[in-house]
């Protein structure tokens, strides 16, 4: 049905004449590779390659439990965000950076992302005191210094690049939420951690720029979550104020300082297209999707609701800092599908499935991505 609903498309378009400004290129994909920068919401077995030693659980069940049945070095019980945008597109889950092995086929593109990675390079961390928190070094330049490494093997002449690129979609993100953790986990409040929101910011707009003067013209950033919904905010801010919290339990504070990186995100992001006008810069609108599936947990197949984690060792929203999920302690519960928050900090592959098809559905993304010939379903 959906193939016939293209075809039908296709030939209206030939009919008037339009296709040939529609579209140049014949192929039913519009894009040929994926390359993604970010942190655990998109990463893909960088992190446990590396070692995990911060979080070693990452490389045994119940992470991955759904669909791959192994664990992948994937945050989550299944497949993530980037992984339903290679399916729509028609192009095979992305390889981890790290393990890319000689002679690999990476036409398609790679990951570079790293659970744990922040924005800012971990000398902001060590000055602050908080170096001893970080997961990893990897942060995003780190990852863009990967990418100019693997440059010479995806494409060599100006023009072959050009061409390469044109077809090539570059997420730089979600990114960010880290520098934010862990200054959180430490104990910094709101106020403080407003004062970095432009820093942050900025340090994903340079990383964008970077990505357009390697020859990138397909690029996608994503926000922030909803952070007061998810179980380990919601456990550290926990309190007696029924004033903190909105009307689906999460905490206000958290949500508007969520709000807030996204506000100065776009208009980060507003001004990188007014200065290179021949790129398409989609914002993904990540907390809009994910709020989408949290004020009607039910009508997404959410019965168990968004709030309290599928694994974890107790306490009111499932989170418990002494029994993270995969320790001693923890429990994950039998049907993943029917929570949305996986392990306090990331969410299930349902949830993921959402976000993925809110973005490339509509209307969670700002411009819309190009269509695909594949639906998430
Ligand atoms: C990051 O770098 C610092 C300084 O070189 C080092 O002490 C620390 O062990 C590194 N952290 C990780 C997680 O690799
Ligand atoms: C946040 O921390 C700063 C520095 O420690 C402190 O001066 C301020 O009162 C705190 N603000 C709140 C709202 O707790
Ligand atoms: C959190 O985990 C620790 C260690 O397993 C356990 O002793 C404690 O009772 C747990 N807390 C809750 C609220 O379940």
């Amino acid at each position: 049905m959906d193939y016939f609903i293209f075809f039908l498309i296709v030939f209206i378009s030939i009919f008037l004449g339009k296709w040939v400004s529609v579209s140049v290129s014949t192929s039913p994909h519009p894009y040929d590779a994926i390359f993604n920068f970010g942190d655990s919401i998109s990463d893909t077995g960088n992190f446990l390659h590396s070692g995990a030693l911060a979080f070693p659980v990452i490389g045994k069940l119940p992470y991955g439990e759904t669909f791959f049945q192994h664990a992948t070095g994937r945050c989550s019980d299944g497949r993530l965000i980037i992984d339903f945008i290679a399916e729509a597109y028609g192009l095979p889950y992305l390889p981890p950076y790290l393990e890319i092995t000689k002679g690999q086929n990476i036409q398609h593109g790679v990951n570079f992302a790293v659970a744990g990675a922040t924005a800012f390079d971990p000398e902001f961390f060590y000055q602050r005191k908080v170096g001893a928190l970080l997961w990893t070094n990897d942060s995003l330049s780190v990852q863009l210094d990967w990418f100019k490494k693997l440059k010479p093997s995806l494409c060599t002449t100006k023009q072959e690049c050009d061409r390469y690129f044109k077809r090539s979609l570059f997420f730089v993100g979600e990114i960010g939420g880290n520098d934010y953790n862990y200054n959180f986990f430490a104990g910094g409040n709101i106020t403080q951690l407003i004062a970095t929101v432009p820093l942050v910011v900025e340090a994903i707009t340079k990383a964008t720029s970077v990505l357009i003067e390697e020859g990138a013209v397909e690029l996608v950033v994503p926000g922030n979550f909803p952070i007061g919904c998810s179980a380990v905010y919601l456990t550290i801010g926990q309190t007696f104020n029924k004033e903190a919290y909105d009307n689906n339990g999460c905490l206000k504070a958290f949500n508007a300082f969520a709000e807030y990186h996204n506000r100065q995100l776009k208009s980060g992001l507003e001004f990188l297209r007014k200065k290179n006008p021949h790129v398409n810069i989609i914002y993904a609108d990540y907390y809009g999707a994910a709020k989408r599936f949290i004020h009607a947990p039910k009508h997404y197949g959410f019965t168990s609701g968004t709030l309290r984690a599928c694994c974890g060792g107790g306490g009111p929203y499932n989170f418990n800092n002494s029994a993270r999920c995969g320790h001693t302690g923890s429990k994950a519960c039998s049907n993943p599908a029917i929570y949305s928050n996986w392990d306090g900090i990331h969410l299930t592959e349902a949830a993921y499935k959402y976000i993925a098809k809110g973005l490339i559905n509509g209307p969670f993304s700002t411009p819309p991505f190009k269509s695909s010939p594949f639906k998430i379903i």
